[in-house]
């Protein structure tokens, strides 16, 4: 009807479509993720973290032998990309599960686990399959939702609330984001007691604290992500390489170019390149490849090198001030981005990503809001 049109007009402000507004509201989402949560530091202790909703749990999961991340799609992904920080600050082996993989396997979970379960809706079905699975066989579960009082919020021993805002785009953006802060929130709270990781872990605060700026910086290539959508608007496939923290980035990309553009799209582990996907490669084929400042940095330079060797179609994402560092002769195009934090960086890195999709999306004229065949929550097997 003309209301339910004009209050969708409203609900969208000066945006076009929920994935835009989405998109651009990520430094306020991101803001709203930490209130309340992060603290400077008063007169003992130092800068730390509060979870609320995990403090009675918090000695269990840091003693537990293991911590499995379960969800589907996007939020899998977040999980994937917070899973080095967490391993790294709680000491504990991190597993991942996409919810479908391990009802399927009935795969061993046990007593000693902390299973932590993530989903934007809260209701997707095969995650909320996986979590009485996993409370059968006794583990702690633990729920990472933006949604308050849905299945998984309600069915978790605890959890923590992502508060990003309602999202209504059907490919998730900021509920992405906002999820990766919290789990490195998490990990800072596992982390709580080692001495040993504490500059480590303020760094890291600090970082949370400046992230909402950086964000609202690399919003700034919107324009330039349009023009990068406009040579590629009839490309059959892109690929998308990214390893260490930025792995989840390479998938995460993909996943949203191939969900709202229709355009086949792959994320790549760059380790595995010269295992098979390195035959794809000729003038042609579109590649994006992630190679900002990390400990990773010089083994993505030397997959730029291999695949300019075969005169691969390179667009690179890299620090600011980098451009000339990953692509001598200047034979690619570069695309790049603040630096923060190495563990923070896929929720930067992400974002012209999340630009590309969309703009490719528009240009090439699909529904960017509900793409084809695809629904926000999917409460069904
Ligand atoms: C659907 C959506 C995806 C989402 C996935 C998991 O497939 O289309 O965008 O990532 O479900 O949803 P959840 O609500 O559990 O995060």
């Amino acid at each position: 009807s003309f209301l339910e049109m004009e209050v969708e007009q409203i609900n969208k402000g000066n945006y076009e479509h929920y994935m835009q507004k989405e998109i651009h509201e990520q430094p306020e989402s991101l803001t709203t993720t930490m209130r309340g949560r992060l603290k400077h530091g008063g007169s003992c202790k130092g800068k730390t973290v509060l979870l609320g909703g995990l403090k009675e749990h918090i000695k269990t999961i840091r003693q537990s032998r293991r911590i499995v991340f379960i969800g589907c799609g996007t939020s899998y992904n977040a999980a994937l990309a917070a899973r080095p920080i967490i391993e790294e600050l709680s000491g504990v082996p991190v597993t991942m599960e996409i919810a479908s993989d391990l009802v399927d396997r009935q795969g061993p979970i046990y007593r000693e686990d902390t299973a932590v379960f993530v989903s934007q809706s809260g209701e997707t079905a095969d995650t909320l399959l996986a979590l009485e699975y996993a409370l059968e066989n006794g583990a702690l579960c633990v729920g990472i939702t933006n949604t308050v009082g849905s299945a998984i919020a309600r069915k978790t021993h605890c959890g923590i609330h992502i508060n990003a805002g309602c999202e209504i785009g059907v490919a998730s953006t900021k509920a992405y984001t906002s999820q990766i802060v919290v789990m490195a929130m998490l990990a800072l709270a596992i982390g709580d007691d080692a001495i040993s990781s504490q500059a480590r872990r303020e760094a890291i605060i600090d970082g949370l604290f400046d992230l909402p700026y950086k964000v609202r910086e690399v919003l700034k290539l919107d324009q330039e992500m349009k023009d990068l959508a406009k040579l590629l608007i009839s490309e059959q496939s892109l690929l998308v390489f990214g390893r260490g923290y930025n792995f989840a980035t390479a998938l995460e990309g993909a996943l949203k170019v191939k969900e709202v553009s229709l355009m086949h799209s792959e994320g790549i582990l760059a380790g595995e390149m010269k295992h098979g996907p390195l035959a794809l490669v000729d003038e042609n084929l579109p590649i994006i490849v992630i190679a900002t400042r990390d400990a990773c940095f010089s083994k993505q330079q030397s997959v730029i090198q291999q695949l300019h060797a075969r005169k691969g179609r390179l667009i690179v994402v890299c620090t600011k001030g980098d451009a000339a560092s990953v692509c001598p002769g200047g034979s690619c195009r570069v695309i790049e981005v603040p630096q923060v934090e190495d563990c923070l960086q896929p929720v930067v890195n992400i974002i012209p990503l999340q630009l590309l999709a969309y703009h490719l999306t528009v240009l090439r004229g699909y529904n960017v809001d509900q793409p084809r065949n695809l629904a926000k929550s999917v409460t069904t097997q």
